[in-house]
């Protein structure tokens, strides 16, 4: 097993974070449900605070990763049909990565709420700012509605890939 992509596969450090950033994106996408089943039994402030931590924690893990991306151009193959597609749909999904953590952000600082990071205060309460509150929660919002459906495509056409085309997409990412 190697570190780095091989011609034929991803390598480990792309395969961890990959299946570990989906199911954090999901558990955070499904914080609806969470915040709802625990009001009665953990605090609002607490259950933001580990939504705000494990949302800065996939921050971090998508810029080491498009990092690693980048050291590692040009060692996958390329697919042999719907390359282009494969590629736009990689990036709006890194992009989506990207923009969630930043919206949530914008979010709390807007509503003048403290930035609470592990436990850590990184920006203490302050003010409330219509504007930014407006625009982060819109964006986060919406956001998290269209990463249900990328993510649902996403799945779809590794499926698609596995089951119909018979090539050795998933397998490259197992
Ligand atoms: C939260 C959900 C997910 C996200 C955000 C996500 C994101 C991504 C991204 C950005 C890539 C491109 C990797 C790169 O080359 O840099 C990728 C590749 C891949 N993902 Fe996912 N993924 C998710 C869930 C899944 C699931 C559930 C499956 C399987 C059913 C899956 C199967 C694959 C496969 C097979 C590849 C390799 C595609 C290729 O070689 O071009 N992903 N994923
Ligand atoms: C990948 C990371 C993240 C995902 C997938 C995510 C997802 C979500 C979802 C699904 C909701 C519920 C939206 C709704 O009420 O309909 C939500 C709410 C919220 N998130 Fe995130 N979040 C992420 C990161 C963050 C971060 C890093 C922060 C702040 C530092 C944050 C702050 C908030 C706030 C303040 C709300 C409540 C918004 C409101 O008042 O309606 N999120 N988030």
């Amino acid at each position: 097993m190697s570190l780095m992509e091989t011609e034929h596969r991803y390598g480990v450090v792309s395969k961890t974070l990959h299946w570990l950033m989906a199911a954090l994106l999901l558990i955070m996408l499904a914080s609806d449900v969470w915040f709802e089943a625990f009001e009665h039994s953990i605090s609002e402030h607490t259950l933001m605070g580990w939504h705000q931590s494990i949302g800065a924690l996939l921050f971090g893990l998508v810029l080491f990763r498009g990092f690693w991306r980048w050291l590692n151009r040009n060692r996958l193959a390329p697919h042999a049909q719907w390359a282009t597609l494969a590629k736009w749909g990689h990036f709006a999904l890194y992009a989506a990565m990207v923009l969630m953590p930043l919206s949530g952000v914008i979010t709390v600082l807007g509503e003048g709420d403290a930035l609470t990071l592990f436990g850590l205060t990184v920006v203490p309460a302050g003010p409330e700012v219509e504007w930014m509150e407006d625009i982060g929660e819109d964006v986060h919002e919406s956001l998290a509605s269209v990463l249900w459906v990328m993510i649902g495509l996403h799945v779809a056409a590794a499926l698609v890939h596995q089951y119909w085309v018979g090539d050795r997409t998933l397998k490259r990412m197992v």
